[in-house]
């Protein structure tokens, strides 16, 4: 009986989260179906460059109440842990192909033979059959992926050449990138495959991550956002991105009202490497994470959170009708942060 109401509260909840971010995504007209590179902008590399150049002459101010942008002096005695660029940590040493470094990507198993497809290894793992869980509901993958877009953003290379082309399928032809250490490390899927099953399908994009050396001369990967659970997805991970989703007034967060409803502000641009605009009056979303607009769930996880930002500026402004526009701000993306932490 106990376990009965259970489940049919949970089919309740269910069904409620479902229609609930079914109305925000059918709201969210102007919308659109999207991508996202891997790729980050120029300007956020710039600024990781320069946060890596900087990183033995950095200062914190001790008694400054609120969290960095950029991860950094969260930790006064180590203030670099936890700053957006660093290397990931590994629990394995890597193993490369050709000389070690990492330019080449290793190709054969310890024992000499080759590696298998990544493609047969995943369909062999999850097999990509319709499958309905009923114990979690597809909000619990939702939230997973928007925490993760707090914590982690591994950059793929920003020279990327054509990765793709009929030949790598038609004949036994590699793409020289693999051989010469390039970015593309394309994925030739076998014939017969259940759902990529032409020529063009059969060739799957693949970039390799934005390398960084360590100081043994290793090609490693880095982190493009701070590892902390600090609303980074949010609120942006670099000075310049925060201030730009800023409204400057009651600490509030940009939005765009749509009838009576705010939702997310515009990226202000037709890229298609940041969302497809298909038709007119559609727009790709802004929020502190450009992976934004990938997923239309996604995209509603970010409009909750700017929405309750905002939410908060009104009531700490009734509370302290004192605060100024960046109290009023840092104090809720502090109760934020503290939510983000408590889930
Ligand atoms: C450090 O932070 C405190 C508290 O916000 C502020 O009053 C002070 O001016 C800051 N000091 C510097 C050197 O920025
Ligand atoms: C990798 O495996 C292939 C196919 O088994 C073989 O031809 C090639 O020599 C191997 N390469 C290395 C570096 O062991
Ligand atoms: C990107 O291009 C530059 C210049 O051609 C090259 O030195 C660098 O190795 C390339 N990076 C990757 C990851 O391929």
């Amino acid at each position: 009986m106990v376990e009965l109401r259970t489940v049919s509260a949970l089919k309740a909840v269910n069904l409620a989260m479902f229609v609930i971010i079914f109305l925000l995504i059918s709201l969210t007209r102007p919308t659109c179906a999207c991508q996202y590179s891997g790729q980050i902008s120029a300007s956020h590399l710039a600024h990781i460059q320069s946060a890596r150049m900087k990183r033995d002459t950095i200062t914190c101010n001790a008694t400054y109440p609120y969290r960095s942008f950029d991860g950094s002096c969260n930790n006064l005695n180590n203030p670099t842990y936890g700053q957006i660029g660093a290397m990931f940590r590994r629990i394995l040493d890597p193993v490369y192909g050709g000389d070690g470094s990492g330019s080449i990507p290793r190709l054969n198993g310890s024992s000499g033979v080759q590696l298998p497809n990544p493609r047969s290894v995943s369909v062999l793992i999850h097999d990509p059959a319709n499958f309905i869980f009923s114990m979690f509901t597809q909000l619990v993958m939702q939230w997973g992926q928007f925490l993760d877009h707090d914590m982690t953003l591994t950059p793929t290379a920003t020279n990327a050449t054509v990765c793709c082309y009929d030949s790598l399928v038609t004949s036994d032809e590699v793409h020289p990138d693999v051989t010469t250490g390039g970015t593309c490390f394309p994925i030739i899927i076998d014939e017969g495959d259940r759902y990529f099953d032409t020529v063009t399908s059969r060739c799957m994009v693949f970039y390799r991550s934005d390398p960084v050396m360590d100081s043994s001369g290793t090609r490693q990967q880095y982190n493009a956002v701070t590892p902390w659970i600090d609303g980074s997805q949010i609120y942006g991970y670099t000075d310049a991105m925060a201030a730009s989703l800023r409204s400057m007034s009651e600490g509030k967060l940009l939005v765009n009202t749509v009838g009576d409803e705010d939702f997310l502000p515009s990226a202000d641009t037709s890229d298609d490497s940041v969302c497809f605009v298909r038709e007119e009056g559609e727009y790709c979303f802004l929020a502190g994470d450009a992976r934004v607009n990938v997923f239309a769930g996604l995209s509603a996880f970010h409009t909750i959170f700017v929405r309750y930002h905002n939410k908060l500026c009104d009531r700490l402004l009734v509370l302290h009708p004192e605060y100024d526009d960046e109290t009023l701000f840092q104090e809720a993306r502090r109760i934020v942060v503290a939510v983000l932490q408590v889930r």
